[in-house]
């Protein structure tokens, strides 16, 4: 398969379709480690869990092991998790508070800045040593409001013009407390035996919702919430391969949208964070904050869903057919008692591992890729509502993480495509879908 035609992309006859290889092969795999991993800002980690000097937590991204710190002078740090000596992994665990890295195999130490200020019998390395050229060493990394991001290509553009209009949904996200946003302790891991890059379409996929997770609508309207009923919608590309599917939300959302699931007593608090909105924002962003439900892709591997919780979801390709899968939940700083709680429910009752969504998704996506497997169909069809006005459960923002990955991969020069003329400060006004509307549960 020619490396450059795995997108078949034509408008113009209502056609978009992907090349299933892209979706099973080693090579293309590859490939996209060196000019999609080795090129973009990936996301690392939250500056909120390492609050305090010392604190540290480790990652691998894109088979990559890292990790990050917070040095004595409280500036955020990331190194590569290998030591100068001879490679050995300096942070082997996943956090905890330091004030030194010491390397377990020589004991080489290191501290929160990186510097080396310990090593057993120097004076075996003779007089022209110098201790001060050797430190831990860091990718190229920055941070937008709190959310770090590495990168390991100097040429890559700067991360505020790397996330395009993707950065106005994280300001949605953390303009919903004055004290900033941070994520609760403890994460959910698991694999799915997918190709990575099914999530991401899984993840603004607002087709498959009614099908998959009947289970999940069923049991809500069986609890006397009114679902989707006149909800609207429309998905968007964000430039560089961003996208995101806004649509009004058909659930409770602690910011700050009232529904009967978090009971009466829960009505008053809730209408409070929305009058502190409309104060702060005016009602018409405060409404959009508060009412509708958002799940913005950052190109290539991180998902927010900003919807009946806030959840930091990043994905590493581990294979061609395999994917390890780590997520957070995000709450106000200083959020507790039954806001958190509830929080916590949501997160849980829908999109935790155990959830009403996420078995039901993981099932759907390594049903694809055993599907693949059985060949006779060459081309996966995305085209979904390339004839019409976007719509929430249309594919606009899977076609545009598409384009910027075509693009990429084949080393391609790329032109920002945005359908409709729709670029990212426009938003649309649109009508739900049929299927959409006249769903009323049973
Ligand atoms: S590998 Fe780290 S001290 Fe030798
Ligand atoms: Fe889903």
């Amino acid at each position: 398969m020619d490396i450059n035609k795995l997108v078949y992309d034509r408008p113009d006859l209502g056609k978009f379709k992907v090349h299933r290889s892209s979706l099973v092969s080693q090579d293309i795999h590859d490939l996209e480690l060196r000019r999609i991993f080795d090129r973009c800002w990936l996301y690392l980690g939250h500056e909120s869990e390492i609050p305090n000097a010392g604190d540290y937590a480790r990652r691998v991204v894109a088979e990559r092991p890292l990790f990050f710190a917070r040095d004595r002078g409280g500036e955020l740090r990331v190194f590569h998790n290998t030591c100068p000596h001879r490679g050995a992994l300096i942070c082997r665990t996943d956090r905890g508070n330091a004030r030194v890295f010491q390397c377990f195999y020589h004991a080489w130490s290191f501290n929160t800045s990186g510097e080396l200020v310990g090593m057993p019998d120097i004076d075996g390395y003779g007089p022209d040593f110098d201790r001060a050229e050797i430190a831990l060493r860091s990718p190229r990394y920055d941070s937008y409001r709190g959310f770090i991001f590495v990168c390991f290509d100097d040429e890559t553009v700067p991360l505020p013009e790397y996330l395009a209009g993707a950065a106005e949904y994280l300001d949605l996200i953390c303009d919903q407390s004055v004290d900033g946003m941070q994520v609760i302790p403890g994460s959910n891991r698991y694999s799915i035996k997918a190709n990575w890059k099914l999530l991401g379409e899984n993840s603004m996929d607002g087709y498959h919702a009614i099908p998959t997770h009947r289970t999940y609508f069923d049991y809500m309207s069986g609890q006397g919430a009114e679902m989707l009923g006149n909800r609207k919608g429309f998905g968007r590309a964000l430039g560089n391969g961003h996208g995101v599917m806004e649509n009004d939300a058909i659930y409770g959302r602690p910011i700050a949208m009232w529904h009967p699931c978090f009971g009466e007593e829960a009505r008053p608090e809730i209408q409070r964070i929305k009058d502190d909105l409309i104060d702060r924002f005016g009602r018409t962003k405060a409404l959009r904050m508060s009412e509708k439900s958002r799940n913005l892709l950052i190109f290539p591997n991180l998902i927010i869903n900003d919807v009946m919780a806030v959840t930091i979801r990043v994905y590493q390709p581990a294979g061609p057919a395999s994917m390890d899968v780590t997520a957070w939940e995000m709450a106000p700083a200083g959020e507790s008692g039954n806001l958190l709680r509830r929080r916590l429910d949501s997160f849980l009752a829908f999109l935790g591992p155990g959830g009403f969504a996420t078995p039901d998704d993981i099932e759907a996506l390594e049903s694809c890729q055993q599907g693949f497997r059985s060949g006779g169909v060459e081309w996966s069809d995305l085209s979904r509502g390339l004839t019409r006005s976007p719509r929430g459960n249309d594919e606009l923002q899977m076609r545009s993480f598409w384009r910027r990955w075509q693009s990429l991969v084949a080393d391609l020069p790329y032109v920002e495509q945005y359908e409709h003329g729709l670029t990212p400060g426009e938003i649309p006004e649109v009508a739900p879908s049929p299927e959409e509307a006249s769903y009323a549960g049973d």
